[in-house]
């Protein structure tokens, strides 16, 4: 009869499986802001393609009834090998775990708007990019999603929340860093330019390699 394992030769096996299963999960990362058009669908089918352009496995999930991400997946997903899925029910937090395993990252396009949705993609994600237009409209609409990620925060959610300025052609960024500030949510130290090749992944072409370098710098950023 094998020797009956000690309580330590139990929770070290324990640990090492909860250590695979979360490797297992796939890095996870959304784009939100209640403003509308501020880049959240650009941006997450872009870095879609530069992921993909890299090798990983990624899931582009549209939680968005605008549709933007799913009606590009129907026409591109195939052919660009990214799998997209509509997912506008409030649960993300306990869908993304479904992918562990087939999946390396999970992107999600957030909608304009800030309900159950907003705080179901901020459980899901270890990463929200929120992209402002560098003008004051974008930045005054942070407080309330500021707010949202301070008290998940708060409840214990790992979120790391990332604002970037997006489509920036040299406007003065000084006093909009500083309303950003106000709000406590770490701001990218690079911004985005205001880019046609931006306006072309919406006919499935992959972003240059400096705009896709960019996109992936703001997943990185200190973390994975
Ligand atoms: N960096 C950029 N350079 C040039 N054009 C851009 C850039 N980012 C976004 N755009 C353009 O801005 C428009 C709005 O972008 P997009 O649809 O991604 O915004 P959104 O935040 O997803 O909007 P919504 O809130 O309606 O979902 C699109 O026409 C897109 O091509
Ligand atoms: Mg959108």
């Amino acid at each position: 009869m094998a020797p009956a394992e000690s309580g330590k030769e139990k929770a070290g096996k324990e640990n090492t499986s909860m250590e695979k299963d979360r490797a297992a999960l796939p890095r996870t990362v959304g784009y939100l802001h209640q403003k509308g058009g501020t880049g959240k669908s650009t941006l997450a089918i872009a870095t879609a393609l530069a992921l993909t352009q890299s090798g990983r496995r990624v899931l582009l999930l549209d939680a968005d009834y605008q549709g933007t991400s799913s009606e590009w997946g129907n026409r591109y997903g195939h052919q660009c090998g990214i799998e997209t899925r509509s997912q506008v029910q409030p649960i993300l937090d306990r869908e993304v775990g479904r992918f562990a395993g087939s999946f390396d990252d999970i992107l999600i396009d957030g909608p304009p708007s800030l309900s159950e949705m907003t705080e179901s993609i901020l459980k899901a994600c270890s990463r929200v990019i929120i992209p402002v237009r560098p003008a004051l409209p974008d930045v005054w609409a942070l407080p309330w999603l500021a707010a949202i990620i301070r008290k998940l925060a708060s409840q214990g959610h790992a979120l790391q929340p990332l604002v970037v300025f997006n489509q920036y052609s040299g406007e003065p960024l000084a006093p909009l860093r500083e309303e950003v500030e106000k709000w406590h949510l770490p701001l990218h130290d690079e911004t985005l330019p205001l880019d046609p090749a931006f306006a072309q992944v919406f006919f499935g072409k992959l972003p240059p390699g400096p705009l896709a370098e960019k996109l992936l710098g703001l997943l990185e950023n200190g973390q994975k």
